[in-house]
């Protein structure tokens, strides 16, 4: 269903349009320990009986039910999308067990490797919704206390794979190929490279020191891994929702099994938030809304995003992949084209580097964009002191961005500087700020696993409620194939490339001599 031909999209573009920001007011959602400050987005009384007409109207309880009910609500593909089930929320019965025995394996393994106390080292190779997750996980706890060492390389690039093993000692280490599909490039070439490294090490038989985590499992076994290492996962897990499944092996081994229990119970917590949450308190779709405003009624192009914690870097390139795969898309779930600006880009860096990158373009650029600022209130390192400017630097920003500067507010505070009024009244017009661009702030108690999962999960029914109300597919990603079909002809055809166009022929032919 297209979301403009939907008989309260006009009235709920004019609630979004006549929405006034109130300094006085605060809206604020709690979820899973989680406080979602929604104050600097548009929002009125009107707002929300439109936006409840259009949840209505898109059929969005019954999408939300069909989510955790096992549908295949990933109508291209013919497949459900139960990455909830993996953490234990409601799901069918045959699910619920399949996953649980699966976690009892993974515990066991887990348990045992710590009990021998086996590999220092583990290597994750992996791409995409395989890396990402396990990456971001790591970079963000490992300060609160690890286990074992992990490295990561996905990139074809052999300098990420080299500096993935550079220093490690081959003979404590456990190599974990994660692949969906056990087919990308990437990974398996990763992998062969891996194997090979360990032999040079020492290492008799590498892959008795390899485990693999897959929805594909026979072409783990015809790659060498043995069924007793092969950790599975389904085909109803999608790439970048898939942290929760055997892909979180990783985790489980260099931070504890308890970590990776916890992410899942708060990522639990918030499922249950967004499933019984009435929809004007219930966070992922108050942010749904505001993602939809912004993008298809006041025509910003991008989302960004801006963790005001160093330790959550990655955080940004997990965001970009699952909201930017998927509701990057040009068409329906019918396969129409979308009538309405959907699918904003998301990009971001960590503040406070990003106010000294970016930060400009957001205050004064003539498009900006939506930010969503994400801070900790309590650090886990002793300075108040950076601590206080960290946050405060937050606020500032976040503040700076929707009450804007007019000129006459420039001039005034340049002539009070002591700057003549003809000099003040040019400056001034480099001075003013236009203001209401609008942000969201999310605030942890403490970034750890219990507050992890659930940021998370929120971002994740965030993107499916978003996807509802646009009408389209977020669990599929058929734009990613085309290149990989180019790429494999290019090193299979080497020799004919009269397909492509002269400068992919002068290129091509430039490297083949490169490499003779
Ligand atoms: O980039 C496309 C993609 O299919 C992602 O969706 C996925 O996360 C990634 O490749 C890795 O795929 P796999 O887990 O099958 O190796």
């Amino acid at each position: 269903m297209h979301l403009e031909k939907l008989a309260p999209w006009r009235d709920f573009c004019e609630a979004v349009r006549q929405a006034r920001p109130d300094p006085a007011a605060i809206r604020l959602i709690k979820a899973a320990g989680l406080s979602i400050d929604l104050s600097t987005q548009r929002h009125s009384a009107d707002f929300e009986v439109n936006a409840q007409a259009l949840l209505k109207v898109a059929g969005f309880e019954r999408a939300r039910a069909h989510l955790f009910d096992g549908h295949p609500v990933n109508a291209s593909e013919q497949r459900a999308a139960l990455h909830t089930a993996l953490r234990g929320s409601q799901a069918p019965e045959a699910v619920a067990q399949t996953v649980s025995s699966s976690l009892a394996r993974m515990g066991e393994f887990v348990e045992q490797t710590n009990a021998a106390n086996r590999y220092q080292n583990i290597v994750h190779l992996g791409i995409g919704g395989s890396d990402w997750g396990p990456r971001m996980v790591w970079q963000a706890l490992r300060g609160i206390g690890t286990r074992r060492e992990l490295r990561f390389a996905a990139n074809i690039d052999a300098h990420a794979i080299t500096n993935a093993l550079e220093g490690l000692d081959a003979k404590d280490t456990l190599l974990v190929i994660a692949s969906k599909s056990f087919t990308t490039i990437e990974s398996i070439t990763n992998a062969q490279f891996a194997l090979d490294w360990m032999k040079r090490g020492g290492v008799l038989d590498p892959l008795a020191h390899t485990v693999a985590l897959t929805a594909n499992p026979q072409a783990a076994q015809a790659f060498g891994v043995a069924p007793e290492r092969t950790f599975a996962f389904w085909d109803w897990v999608g790439g970048r929702y898939s942290v929760w499944s055997s892909i979180g092996l990783t985790i489980a081994l260099g931070l504890g099994w308890q970590t990776f229990m916890a992410m899942l119970a708060s990522a639990r917590a918030m499922d249950e938030h967004f499933l019984t949450a009435p929809p004007e308190t219930n966070a992922p779709i108050q942010m749904a809304l505001s993602s939809v405003a912004n993008s298809s009624v006041l025509g910003f192009h991008s989302e960004v995003i801006c963790p005001y914690d160093a330790r959550l870097t990655d955080f940004v390139p997990w965001l970009q992949q699952l909201q930017m795969e998927s509701l990057g898309k040009g068409v329906t779930q019918n396969g129409e084209p979308l009538g309405v600006n959907v699918s904003p880009a998301t990009w971001g860096m960590p503040g406070t580097d990003s106010q000294h990158t970016f930060f400009q373009w957001l205050h004064q650029g003539q498009e900006g964009a939506p930010v969503d600022f994400i801070a900790c209130l309590e650090p886990d390192h002793p300075s108040a002191n950076h601590h206080r400017q960290l946050f405060t630097n937050c606020l500032a920003q976040r503040a700076a961005l929707w009450q804007g500067k007019s000129k006459k507010q420039a001039f005034d505070a340049l002539v009070a500087k002591g700057m003549s009024q003809e000099q003040a009244d040019a400056l001034a017009n480099h001075c003013v700020h236009p203001g209401l661009r609008p942000s969201t702030l999310i605030v942890l108690p403490r970034l750890d696993a219990h507050r992890l999962g659930a940021l998370l999960a929120l971002y994740e029914h965030k993107v499916f409620t978003a996807a509802v109300l646009w009408g389209i597919n977020p669990f599929d990603q058929w734009g990613v194939e085309f290149g990989k079909t180019l790429a494999r002809q290019l090193i299979t055809n080497a020799s004919d490339l009269s397909e492509f166009d002269a400068s992919t022929q002068f290129w091509m032919s430039t490297l083949n001599e490169q490499l003779r």
